[in-house]
């Protein structure tokens, strides 16, 4: 069967480099992103190395974005098997008393409803074939409490919880549906210039590995989990944080 794939946020960081790498094993891609030119400069560095990838531009909290994204991705490439849910925002820094519903509602539309919005369009198609993947870039704030990201630490617990039930719901249907929890990977998000020197440094200390991830890597359970070996692997969470949150270290406070 031909693999078609969508991944959310795939202009920068674990996207882009979950694309790159899914491509290289034959799969068709959707470079989806809400910043157009970073899903061009993705997709055409995929067609350049002689894989094929579309660049769609898509506000993942949109429905009708989504929806019309799905559209252009069958009409291009065929029927969807695999639906890596990356795009994410952390947003600001704020206590709980100082959090706007707009910041809320920015988060949760672009973290999670995303989530919501793409299966619940392409699980009715993937069980008419029997077939589907689906990973969800969660966090390890999606399985720990974080001072000053709450709306984050929300919108990740809540991709979790979903990940389970899809996969309760859907697996009789041969649709797989896991999260992997990251700890700080070296991308815009995770490393910001603002932050390289102290805070990072403190994370790098409290790290079992002393490092922060690199996308790829990332990339690399990705592609593990899309590909022929894990159909077993259903409903779960897969750590990938070098052990930071295995230690009693982590509970001290970094932001
Ligand atoms: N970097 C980390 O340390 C880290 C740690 C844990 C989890 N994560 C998660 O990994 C995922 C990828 O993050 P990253 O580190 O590669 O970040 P990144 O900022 O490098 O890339 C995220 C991409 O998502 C896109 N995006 C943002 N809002 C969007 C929207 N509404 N619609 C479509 N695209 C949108 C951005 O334009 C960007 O290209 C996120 O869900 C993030 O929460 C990252």
């Amino acid at each position: 069967m031909q693999q078609v794939a969508i991944i959310t946020g795939a202009g920068n960081g674990i996207g882009a480099a979950a694309a790159k790498l899914l491509a290289q094993h034959g799969v068709r891609v959707a470079v989806l992103d809400v910043h157009e030119e970073k899903a061009q400069l993705v997709a055409q560095a995929i067609s350049q190395a002689g894989g094929q990838a579309l660049s769609i531009r898509c506000d993942v909290g949109q429905r009708a974005q989504v929806e019309e994204a799905i559209q252009l991705v069958e009409s291009h490439f065929g029927d969807i098997t695999i639906l890596v849910n990356n795009a994410g925002v952390g947003g600001p820094f704020h206590r709980v008393d100082e959090v706007s519903d707009e910041e809320w509602d920015w988060i949760m539309n672009t973290n999670l409803k995303s989530v919501f919005l793409f299966c619940r369009n392409l699980l009715p198609k993937m069980k008419e074939r029997n077939y589907g993947r689906i990973v969800n870039i969660a966090s390890i704030q999606g399985l720990l409490g974080s001072a000053h990201s709450s709306t984050y630490v929300a919108s990740k617990h809540g991709m979790i919880g979903y990940t389970k039930t899809i996969a309760a719901e859907w697996g009789e249907h041969g649709i797989t549906c896991n999260a992997i929890c990251p700890g700080y990977v070296d991308t815009a998000m995770g490393v910001r210039p603002e932050d390289i020197s102290d805070y990072m440094n403190r994370v790098i200390a409290k790290s079992p590995v002393k490092r922060v991830a690199q996308p790829v890597e990332i990339a690399q359970m990705i592609d593990h989990l899309v590909g022929p070996h894990s159909g077993y692997i259903n409903g779960t969470s897969i750590t990938m944080d070098g052990g930071i949150s295995s230690h009693i270290g982590i509970t001290d406070q970094l932001s």
